[in-house]
């Protein structure tokens, strides 16, 4: 299957697709551990990308969509793939199916998580991640069987630095100003799948499950 993930930050995205990769044996893409990765690595790209990242502002287009092409024609994206977090604009959604029509695919499905703004600050303030399978937790919402290590692979859980009040605040306006709009455009291609995120972790997963069959 090739599927995309879509919702505010903190709607849940990365914890469905992690659960979801695993149920349907596909590749999980997620942009932001790509740069993440980049950053960790000190490329030039991860200390560009950093920059924006760190205030809550989108990447150029042109970087994320040069990095997704080159990520999409890799072998293990031929079995199906998650996108998530990716595309974010609309110039990225016409970039994507360019590049998936000229692959000669087609997304199967968009995954829409919808969670109320009021919701999204206590997720994203409370998250920690794993720094080594950046697996995601939350110190009230879904705490890992000890604190600070990882249930899965026992690495070293860390705070994203752009997890801080001030940048969760700009990154929840420049969802609503450009990445929203993506909604209206994959209801257009008859796509989308809206599923309510406010509900408990395998709840939501059980209902976008149910919404690809
Ligand atoms: P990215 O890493 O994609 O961040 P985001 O979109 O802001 O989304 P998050 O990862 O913060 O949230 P999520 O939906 O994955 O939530 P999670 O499952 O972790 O991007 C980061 C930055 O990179 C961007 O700001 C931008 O600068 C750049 N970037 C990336 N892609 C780009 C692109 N295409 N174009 C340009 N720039 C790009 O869950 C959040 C928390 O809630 C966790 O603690 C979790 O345990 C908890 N939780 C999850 N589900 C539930 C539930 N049902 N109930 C209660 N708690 C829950
Ligand atoms: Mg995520
Ligand atoms: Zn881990």
């Amino acid at each position: 299957m090739k599927l995309l993930i879509m919702g505010p930050p903190g709607a849940g995205k990365g914890t469905q697709a992690e659960a979801l990769v695993k149920e349907l044996r596909i590749t999980h893409i997620s942009t932001g551990d790509m740069f993440r990765a980049a950053i960790k690595e000190g490329t030039e790209m991860g200390k560009k990308a950093k920059e924006y990242m760190d205030k809550g502002e989108l990447v150029p287009d042109e970087v994320v969509v040069g990095m997704v092409k080159d990520r999409l024609s890799q072998p293990d994206c031929a079995g199906g793939f998650l996108l998530d977090g990716f595309p974010r604009t609309v110039p990225q959604a016409e970039a994507l199916d360019e590049t998936l029509q000229s692959m000669g695919i087609a997304l199967d499905g968009v995954i829409n998580i919808a969670v109320p703004r009021e919701r999204l600050m206590e997720r994203l303030t409370g998250r920690r991640i794993c720094r080594s399978c950046g697996a995601s937790y939350h110190v009230i919402f879904n705490p890992p069987r000890e604190a600070g290590k990882c249930n899965t692979c026992g690495g070293e859980l860390y705070q994203r630095s752009d997890d801080n009040e001030v940048a969760v605040a700009n990154r929840l306006d420049v969802y609503e100003a450009q990445t929203q709009p993506l909604i209206e455009y994959y209801a257009g291609q008859g796509l989308l799948k809206n599923i309510n995120g406010d509900q408990e972790i395998k709840k939501v997963l059980t209902d976008v499950l149910a919404s690809l069959k």
